[in-house]
C-alpha cells in the first residue's frame, strides 16, 4: 500500500531545494541581551521583548504571586469557569491604557485578530487590507468569508479608490497594522481614519508592535498619532513589548459585548493563566510609568540604524524596533544570518511566506535592556558578515 502521507516527504524536499526549509534553535536561556545556545553565548536581536519585561524582576514576581495563589491554569473558557478577577482587572487596565471603553482578552493576538475580523464581517461583506498585514489577519480576513481587497503598502491613494469604488456595500472594514511586523515602518493612520470616516467604513489596527514602544506613555501608534479617539477597533498583543503572553481588543462597550457573544476564539478557547495577567498588569505599569526603557530603547534604535547604514547595508525605513535589513534571496540571507552567528550575534534568515519572494531579510530587533556595547558589538557581526557576502 502506498504510504498516504508520502506527499508530505516530497513538499519537504521542494521546500529544502527552495531555501526555505525552517529549524528550530533551542535557547538555554531567557530573552535577555545576551543568550545561551549551545552553551555558547550570543547577543540577541531577534526577540520581540522590546523593553526587557520579560525577565524583569518586578514582572517575574508578580507572575509568581499569582501562580501561588490561583495554579498554573485557568480551568476554563471565559464564559464558563476561566474568568476571574484577575481577566477583569487587566480588561479594565489595557483599557485605561489604550483610552478605550472596555477591552476584551484572548489567548493570543492571533486568537484576537481572526476571532475579531470572522466576527465582524462575513460573505457579502468587504475587507480592505494592507498588502503587509500580518498574517493572523490574513487568516481572519479568509476565515471571514468576506471579500478581500488587498491595497498597496500604505498606499492611501490606492486605498482610496478601491473605497471609492465599492459605495453600495453592506458592512466594510479596514484593517491594518500600525508597526508592519517585517519592515517596521508605520501605516499613515491619520489619512486611513480620515477615508474610513469618508466611506463610514468600520477601522480595526493591530497594535502588536507599537505597544510599548510608539507613544510618549508607550501606549502605541493611536498615542503616537494623538488619534486614540478615532478608531474604533484597537487590537494588540501582550506578547511583544509587554513581554507576557495573550491579545486583546479595546473599543467600545457594545463592541466588546459582541465580541464576547460571537468571537468563537474567545468563546471557545482556555482562557489565560494568572500568572500571565498579573505579569501582563505590572508590565503595563512599568511602560506607562517607567518612559526611561523607551527613551534608551529609541536611542540605541536610532544609533544602530545609522551604524547598519554607514556600513552600507539596505536598512529598510522602520520607525519602531523593527530594524530590518534586506538581502534578497534566501540562499545569501541565510549565508548573512550564519555569518552574524559565527561573529556572536543571533538572528535569523526571515524568508517567505513570512516575506514577499525575493525581499529576504535579516529582521533586527532591539530591547531596551540592549547596552550601548551590546550594539557596537552588533555593528562590528554586521560589518564582518556584509564583508563576507561582497568577498564571495
Ligand atoms: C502584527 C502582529 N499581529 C498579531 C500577531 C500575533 O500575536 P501573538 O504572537 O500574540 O499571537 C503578531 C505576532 O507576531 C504580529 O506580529
Amino acid at each position: 500500500m502506498k504510504d498516504p502521507l508520502h506527499w508530505i516527504r516530497e513538499e519537504l524536499d521542494i521546500i529544502r531545494d527552495k531555501n526555505l526549509f525552517r529549524v528550530l534553535t533551542e535557547l538555554q536561556s531567557g530573552q535577555s541581551p545576551e543568550i545561551v545556545i549551545e552553551g555558547k553565548r550570543y547577543i540577541l536581536l531577534a526577540s520581540n521583548n522590546y523593553l526587557g519585561l520579560t525577565t524583569d524582576p518586578k514582572v517575574k514576581e508578580s507572575a509568581q504571586k499569582a501562580l501561588e495563589k490561583y495554579g498554573a491554569g485557568s480551568g476554563g473558557s471565559r464564559l464558563v469557569s476561566g474568568s476571574s478577577d484577575l481577566h477583569r482587572e487587566l480588561e479594565e487596565r489595557i483599557a485605561a491604557f489604550k483610552k478605550t471603553e472596555a477591552a476584551i482578552l484572548f489567548s493570543s493576538g492571533y486568537l484576537a485578530n481572526i476571532g475579531t475580523i470572522s466576527a465582524l464581517v462575513g460573505p457579502g461583506d468587504l475587507i480592505y487590507s494592507d498588502e503587509l498585514n500580518h498574517a493572523s489577519i490574513i487568516d481572519g480576513c479568509r476565515l471571514s468569508h468576506a471579500e478581500i481587497k488587498i491595497y498597496k503598502h500604505c498606499d492611501v491613494e490606492h486605498l482610496s479608490s478601491l473605497l471609492s469604488s465599492d459605495e453600495s456595500r453592506n458592512k466594510k472594514l479596514i484593517v491594518t497594522d500600525t508597526v508592519f511586523s517585517m519592515d517596521g515602518d508605520l501605516a499613515p493612520l491619520p489619512e486611513i481614519i480620515e477615508l474610513a470616516e469618508e466611506h463610514e467604513c468600520m477601522l480595526m489596527i493591530d497594535e502588536a508592535h507599537a505597544t510599548g514602544v510608539l507613544g510618549k506613555r508607550g501606549s502605541g501608534a493611536t498615542e503616537y498619532f494623538n488619534v486614540e479617539d478615532s478608531v474604533p477597533i484597537v487590537m494588540g498583543t501582550l506578547s511583544k513589548a509587554v513581554g507576557s503572553l495573550g491579545g486583546y481588543v479595546g473599543g467600545r462597550r457594545e463592541l466588546i459585548d459582541f465580541l464576547r457573544n460571537r468571537a468563537r476564539t474567545y468563546i471557545f478557547d482556555t482562557s489565560l493563566p494568572a500568572s500571565s495577567l498579573a505579569a501582563s498588569l505590572t508590565a503595563i505599569d512599568i511602560i506607562e510609568f517607567e518612559p526611561e526603557r523607551r527613551n534608551h530603547l529609541w536611542r540605541l534604535i536610532e544609533k544602530f540604524k545609522s551604524g547598519l547604514k554607514n556600513i552600507g547595508l539596505e536598512v529598510l525605513p522602520s520607525h519602531s524596533a523593527v530594524i530590518p535589513v534586506l538581502i534578497g534571496e534566501a540562499k545569501p540571507t541565510l549565508d548573512f544570518a550564519r555569518a552574524l552567528r559565527e561573529n556572536g550575534v543571533f538572528t535569523p534568515a526571515v524568508r517567505p511566506p513570512s516575506v514577499p519572494q525575493g525581499k529576504c531579510r535579516i529582521r533586527g530587533t532591539l530591547m531596551a535592556t540592549h547596552t550601548e556595547e551590546n550594539i557596537k558589538l552588533a555593528l562590528r557581526a554586521f560589518k564582518l558578515a556584509y564583508d563576507s557576502m561582497l568577498n564571495l
